[in-house]
């Protein structure tokens, strides 16, 4: 009873227009843009493209960028329709809701916190390797010892001294994902304006290692291009499918990860002015963008230095890694990156904070989740106790889970919402023709069709280890819902 209850839309866009009580609406179309680049340039491309190279495809990584495109754009025009007729906080769940019901509304709302909530560890985590950069390049510290940089679940290559060490805690991703969901709670304005400088420093950064990067790209290193199928161990004794199309899209659901965030602007759009053509803009605007610059950065990154250097002395931080080893002349631009690295995985990190606290507030408001997330502070006006909430949960994450992980469990929810979206457009057009719709999706129901195809390749190619861990994040959904969720809802029959 009650599992397939839909969410009315008149009662949808009735709280979209009723702003005064919740949210404040103070972001235009421009700081969506910079809100969803500041969301989108981030530890995908600085860390997950070397380790899609390593243990994937090699240079045709590149490939993988534009498989992932593929799969975003037909993705983002979905969501771009749905955003500009749904114009509410809470992004995927609040679509669903209105056209697949509470039950699968539920399973991707839960399933978000993959995207927002584990993505932000994920970012945190490589946060913490570019730290050790700074401290011991840029400011001629010791770095942070292993143990106490690394979840409990990782150990590094032997040492000089042909000593392993294993981690306990990172607790430079803790701290991090700690600072930013206390600047969040402060409020969203605020943190747009430090989020706006971030992203122009972001995007000059890329576009000056393409730059420069070039004139040290060696052939030698891309031959062959895509490399002949075998199966790569990693250190950790993990198998991967490198080489061969099995590569290429195992390689694009491990990248997919840097194109995650474009979808964030529109958990934004209760709090957006004229979210009908802001959001389109904001969506489709951000991921051409990053698109074009991935992969230019992805082809100078692996024409620098070999697969093999990815998969061991350029590990972590890999891209200053690249830099100084084979770049002679440029530490200085080594320097550069991490500090602006730095300042960018911020700005992703937020951006994720408060897509997840918007979706809570969504779910919450609809009574799947206590009330106390869709609390707003009274002088702040933002949904601190879910940031507080949220905190925790990343926190744990960030702290004792390793980077892979938690990146490929991003990559693997995100990609199952996507296809969730994709599928809403579909239906929506057929129980609701005539909503007003600012933006439509071109080609219904080809591109959502496509969409849904092409996310469902790089789910597969993520791997099994990885559908096993969505489907146990599902169950534990299931429990939720079923224990404690059902009986609550507001739309209850
Ligand atoms: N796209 C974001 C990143 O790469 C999540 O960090």
């Amino acid at each position: 009873m009650g599992l397939f209850t839909k969410k009315p839309m008149n009662l949808l866009l009735e709280e979209a227009g009723d702003s005064e009580k919740g949210l404040k609406r103070t972001l235009s179309a421009g700081s969506l843009v910079a809100l969803g680049i500041g969301a989108i340039i981030g530890a995908g491309l600085f860390v997950r493209t070397a380790a899609a190279a390593a243990q994937n495809a090699g240079p045709s990584v590149t490939f993988g960028f534009i498989v992932a495109a593929i799969g975003c754009a037909l993705a983002g025009l979905c969501y771009a329709e749905l955003s500009s007729s749904i114009p509410i906080s809470g992004s995927a769940y609040t679509y669903t809701y209105a056209t697949m019901g509470e039950l699968l509304a539920w399973v991707i709302g839960w399933d978000l916190i993959l995207e927002y909530a584990v993505g932000a560890a994920t970012v945190g985590i490589a946060w913490s390797e570019y730290l050790n950069n700074l401290l011991v390049q840029v400011l001629h510290w010791k770095p942070i010892a292993y143990e106490w940089c690394h979840s409990p679940f990782e150990h590094s290559i032997a040492d000089a001294a042909g000593i392993v060490h294993t981690g306990i805690i990172n607790l430079p991703a803790l701290g991090i994902v700690t600072l930013l969901s206390l600047l969040l709670i402060k409020g969203t304005q605020e943190s747009a304006f430090v989020n706006g400088l971030i992203v122009i420093t972001k995007v000059s950064i890329v576009v000056l290692i393409i730059i420069l990067g070039r004139g040290f790209v060696s052939s030698a290193n891309q031959v062959p291009y895509i490399p002949e199928p075998t199966i790569y161990t990693d250190h950790q004794g993990v198998d991967h499918h490198f080489g061969g199309i099995l590569g290429i899209l195992g390689a694009a659901g491990v990248v997919f990860f840097a194109f995650i965030g474009f979808d964030a602007v529109s958990t934004a759009a209760q709090e957006t002015k004229n979210p009908k053509t802001a959001m389109p803009i904001g969506i489709l605007g951000s991921l051409a963008v990053c698109t074009v610059l991935y992969i230019l950065f992805a082809h100078v990154l692996t024409g620098i230095a070999p697969v093999e250097f990815f998969r061991t002395d350029g590990r972590e931080a890999s891209v200053v890694a690249a830099i100084n080893k084979f770049m002679p002349g440029y530490e200085w631009l080594g320097k550069l990156v991490t500090v602006a690295i730095l300042a960018g995985f911020s700005s992703v990190i937020l951006v994720m904070l408060l897509g997840q606290s918007r979706v809570f507030y969504s779910m919450s408001k609809d009574g799947l989740l206590p009330a106390a997330f869709c609390e707003v502070h009274p002088k702040y006006k933002t949904p601190y106790k879910a940031n507080l909430i949220i905190l925790v949960l990343v926190g744990l994450f960030a702290a004792f889970v390793p980077g892979d992980i938690v990146g490929d469990m991003t990559s693997i929810g995100t990609l199952f919402a996507f296809i969730l979206v994709c599928a809403a457009v579909i239906i929506l057009r057929k129980t609701n023709p005539d909503l007003p719709r600012q933006f439509k999706t071109p080609f219904v129901p080809v591109i959502p069709i496509l969409g849904i195809l092409v996310c469902a390749a790089m789910i597969y190619g993520l791997g099994w280890t990885n559908w096993a861990r969505l489907f146990g994040w599902l169950a534990i959904g299931f429990v939720i819902y079923f224990g404690y969720s059902k009986k609550r809802s507001h739309l209850k029959d």
